[in-house]
């Protein structure tokens, strides 16, 4: 998909030739002489169009529009939120017709987030899906105009807004390929794939990752055949004085739950384990486009969590890279495992900060559904950035708790700490248990379990929190932070 920013008003977008017309029009639109202005006084007028957002009216082949398709969609007061439900209201409306060309008229004065919702809204209704679909007709909409009043204005909005579409798409596509498409295998290939211009790449496997001492990692990856993979991706866009922000994503390409085994209805679900790691790489990919002054580093530790006769059990103890010892109570709670380790390995980065992003628990689903990611951190000015970013992007999260009276239930006389607590508060339990491994450097946890991908007719991944993440790292990137001192909490193995 194709994108362009134009200065148009009202006169400007009738005039303009693309099959579809989009006229996204807030409360108190300042309306012209010109025909689109008098249509749209004349609905309002008559009660046929109401500004409410989400309302739609459709007209085809009208006087004095050069587009035959055109649309009026209301978008209230003008919010980010109404822009989006409008913008995506239109495009489902306009989509299933032959339409290539979509122009989409902004009837309202620039806002930043206004802008990012029109692009990031007619991109999420124009996706779709069709890499193992060889017969599948693809996407209709191939390229979308946004006017504005003042294109200038909305310039740098929009370069992020296209940036954060190439990389929830990354996302998206490596959510949804199947899990025998999506292997470790595959995605440390396509993390190679980026590894152009200011990106590096490396992948480390099974040998490199045992020497590394990542035994918490690898009691994950013991059951499956597939071999594992650690990815490394760096991004340096500012001076290497500048310490990184390290975004860690969990690449479980499928969770069965190993020997603590999952039942079988909505198994295959479990495809979508790996949407953290999606995330980072579709993070990647944004910055490759938008190329701003940060430096950032991805790690995905990636691999399948099989039951089989080599599988870890519940009860089985492991050391970790950390070298604290894990007794893994249930090997369904294997996101943290793989986590833990890749954790301790950022330190060797000095970051500035550290991003997990995981499909960790069912029970932040629980608690907070598909709307917001739970969002864990002790650092508030981490927390608010992040909280921030996500408002900002319509990408929304929400700060859970992480009191030490939560960890109480990791217990155990036969380690220095357990995989699991009991099942209440199992979203913070688990980041209490990441918290551990975190302890050099400002951390925070996104656990995207309900945001991550959609279930039931419109199942699929969703991108999430590939915006959020954008904008945290393009709001770095103005502000350019001092590095935080770093100390290790690196113990020597045995
Ligand atoms: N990948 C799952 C979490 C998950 C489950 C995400 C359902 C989305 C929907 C994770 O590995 C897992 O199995 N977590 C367990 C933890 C429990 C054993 C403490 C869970 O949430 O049930
Ligand atoms: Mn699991
Ligand atoms: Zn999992």
């Amino acid at each position: 998909m194709d994108f362009e920013l134009k200065t148009l008003d009202l006169a400007g977008a009738a005039a303009e030739k693309c099959d579809a017309l989009i006229v996204v029009v807030p409360e108190g639109a300042k309306l012209g002489k010109d025909p689109l202005s008098s249509l749209l006084a004349h609905a309002l007028k008559a009660g046929d169009f109401e500004p409410k957002a989400g309302k739609l009216l459709q007209s085809y082949r009208t006087a004095g529009i050069a587009a035959p398709r055109l649309v009026l969609a209301g978008a209230g007061e003008g919010a980010a939120t109404e822009v989006r439900s409008a913008v995506l209201a239109a495009a489902n409306a306009v989509k299933a017709g032959p339409v290539k060309r979509v122009l989409v008229c902004l009837a309202a004065p620039v806002r930043d987030d206004a802008v990012r919702a029109c692009v990031l809204a007619a991109a999420d209704a124009s996706y779709v899906y069709t890499t193992t679909k060889p017969k599948a007709e693809g996407r209709r909409i191939q390229r979308l105009v946004v006017g504005v009043s003042d294109a200038a204005a909305a310039r740098s909005a929009f370069a992020e807004a296209v940036a954060a579409v190439r990389g929830i798409e990354t996302a998206k596509e490596w959510g949804n390929r199947p899990p025998n498409h999506a292997t470790p295998t595959h995605l440390g290939q396509a993390a190679k794939a980026l590894a152009k211009g200011a990106i590096k790449c490396q992948v480390l496997g099974p040998a490199e990752v045992a020497r590394l001492g990542m035994g918490a990692f690898m009691a994950v990856a013991q059951g499956s055949h597939e071999a594992l993979r650690f990815i490394v991706l760096r991004y340096d866009g500012a001076p290497k004085t500048q310490a990184p922000t390290v975004l860690v994503g969990k690449g479980i390409t499928f969770d069965t739950g190993g020997i603590s085994i999952k039942p079988a209805g909505e198994m295959d679900e479990m495809k979508f384990d790996m949407c953290g790691a999606a995330s980072v790489l579709g993070v990647f990919r944004a910055l490759a486009e938008l190329k701003p002054s940060v430096n950032v580093v991805g790690l995905i530790p990636s691999c399948e969590n099989m039951p089989d006769g080599r599988a870890v059990k519940p009860g089985d103890v492991v050391t970790s890279m950390s070298g604290q010892t894990i007794e893994i109570l249930n090997t369904d709670a294997e996101g943290r495992l793989i986590l833990c380790d890749a954790l301790t390995y950022a330190e060797r980065f000095k970051p500035a900060a550290v991003i997990d992003i995981a499909t960790l628990t069912g029970a932040c689903v629980i608690a907070l559904g598909g709307v917001r990611s739970g969002m864990f951190s002790p650092d508030d000015a981490l927390a608010g950035a992040l909280q921030a970013a996500g408002d900002q992007a319509q990408d929304l999260c929400w700060r859970m708790p992480l009191d030490a009276e939560y960890a109480e239930g990791l217990k155990t006389h036969f380690a220095d700490v357990a995989n699991v607590a009991g099942r209440a508060g199992g979203a913070i339990t688990a980041a209490k248990f990441l918290q551990r491994f975190s302890q050099a450097y400002p951390w925070a946890h996104l656990d995207i379990a309900g945001t991550a991908w959609k279930s039931g007719g419109a199942k699929g991944a969703t991108g999430r929190p590939v915006g959020l993440l954008l904008r945290y790292l393009a709001a770095q990137s103005v502000a350019a932070p001092a590095a935080k001192p770093v100390r290790s909490t690196r113990r020597k193995s045995a």
